[in-house]
């Protein structure tokens, strides 16, 4: 057994005994011990407290790193993202600029075609490099877990192609990662005129290979006008739920035509984007079991409104933050930026951002029990700040990049 004791942490932050999801209030409480040590044995945090309560036990044969001047917190779980893609869409983003709508480019047979047309030309091996390098960026940048989607196929091949780059990524990665299976992203042209097609197609030609194959832990499916229906959404989860796929949905992103509700009737672990929201969908979701995950990247980069996260914490739901990392609506995953964003833009205390960046996001990755929180028996995935003032400098400094090291299952990461 590896052992490794830290100490002199300026602030340990996100200590918690007993751990569950943070509905409503309880967000705003970020449990901290000021001078503090932690104990890693193997993968996993064995013990942590003051310095001054530092058991005086012999310690020979174990590491020790002391830390003075920084603080530690649990690495980030972002608990919804796009990561697989290939190439970029930068021209889009100017044409944005210019003034077209994110629909309108849609229509023309930009946005997910796009990327849809750029993937299918793309071997497995190239999509393996392109998100390996990406996967590599965000684990520096503190993302210890992660969710990723298919749905840049939109064939039969393209997105086995994608679960398949999903599945080498979880064997050679350190970061713990969730996959999603999003085939019903957008109809492709072949089925612009026929969606019953696609959705047998979805149904009979997808799903038994990715039962078969133990390609995803998820079903997910972009609810939306010119996308899917909710009773269209309702098929195709049901399909999925068969073979043991729990659905985490796109919904309310444009509009509010009940995708929340349908989500929320199919139990979803996670109901995402939720820029458009009525006060009956707050209402309805904040009675919910589902997680309402935020994504501020896209609100961002699409320049839309971002989701009412006060109102919703007032009205108790259980808030997760997440990236949407993808090439058509936040380019980004920088977790810290989207903590910042949510202070900024959707008036978020930075103890409620990072609890929804970490121990909520967790949860919404089904990985509550073991990631998300400095609680002894969870895995040891942590970021080390360089040295900073307070907690409330990280999405503060918004520019900069205030993480010094990063460890994963117990191990730093370089
Ligand atoms: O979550 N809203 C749908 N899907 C993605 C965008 C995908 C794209 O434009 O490539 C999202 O924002
Ligand atoms: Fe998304």
């Amino acid at each position: 057994m590896s052992s490794m004791l830290i100490t002199n942490i300026k602030q340990l932050i996100g200590t918690r005994t007993e751990s569950h999801l943070l509905r409503g209030k309880e967000i705003s409480a970020l449990p901290t011990i000021p001078n503090a040590y932690l104990i890693i044995e193997d993968d996993e945090i064995a013990a942590y407290g003051s310095m001054a309560e530092l058991p005086t036990t012999d310690r020979q044969g174990s590491d020790q790193m002391d830390v003075s001047g920084q603080f530690i917190l649990p690495a980030w779980c972002d608990s919804h993202t796009h990561l697989v893609f290939s190439g970029t869409r930068e021209t889009e983003f100017v044409d944005k600029i210019k003034g077209m709508s994110y629909a309108e480019i849609n229509e023309k047979g930009g946005g997910i075609l796009n990327s849809t047309k750029k993937l299918n030309e793309t071997s497995e091996n190239e999509l393996f490099s392109q998100a390996w390098v990406r996967l590599e960026e965000l684990s520096k940048l503190g993302t210890g877990a992660i969710e990723i989607k298919s749905g840049y196929g939109l064939t039969v091949e393209g997105e086995l192609k994608m679960l398949r780059v999903i599945k080498k990524l979880k064997e050679k990665s350190s970061l713990s990662i969730k996959s999603t299976f999003l085939g019903a992203h957008a109809y492709p042209l072949a089925f612009r005129e026929n969606h019953q097609g696609y959705i047998d197609l979805i149904i009979k030609e997808m799903l038994p290979v990715i039962a078969k194959e133990n390609l995803a832990d998820y079903i997910d499916v972009f609810c939306e006008k010119g996308f899917f229906s909710t009773s269209e959404m309702e098929t195709i989860c049901k399909a999925g739920m068969t073979y043991g796929l729990k659905p985490r949905l796109h919904v309310n992103q444009l509009s509010s035509m009940g995708g929340l509700q349908t989500g929320i009737q199919l139990n979803a672990v996670s109901l995402d984007h939720l820029e458009t929201m009525s006060s009956e969908d707050i209402a309805a979701i904040s009675q919910s079991n589902s997680i309402a995950t935020l994504l501020p990247g896209a609100a961002f980069f699409l320049r839309m409104p971002y989701p009412p996260a006060r109102e919703m914490i007032n009205a108790n739901c259980g808030i997760a933050i997440a990236s949407d990392y993808n090439p058509g609506s936040s380019p980004s995953g920088n977790m810290n930026l989207m903590l910042a964003l949510s202070c900024i833009q959707m008036r978020m205390l930075p103890e409620e951002a990072i609890n929804a960046a970490t121990i909520n996001g967790a949860y919404a990755l089904g990985l509550g029990e073991e990631l998300g929180s400095i609680t002894v028996g969870k895995k040891a995935n942590l970021i080390f700040t360089k040295p900073i003032p307070s907690i409330a400098y990280l999405p503060y400094a918004f520019g900069s990049n205030l993480i010094d090291q990063v460890m994963l299952k117990g191990a730093i990461i370089h």
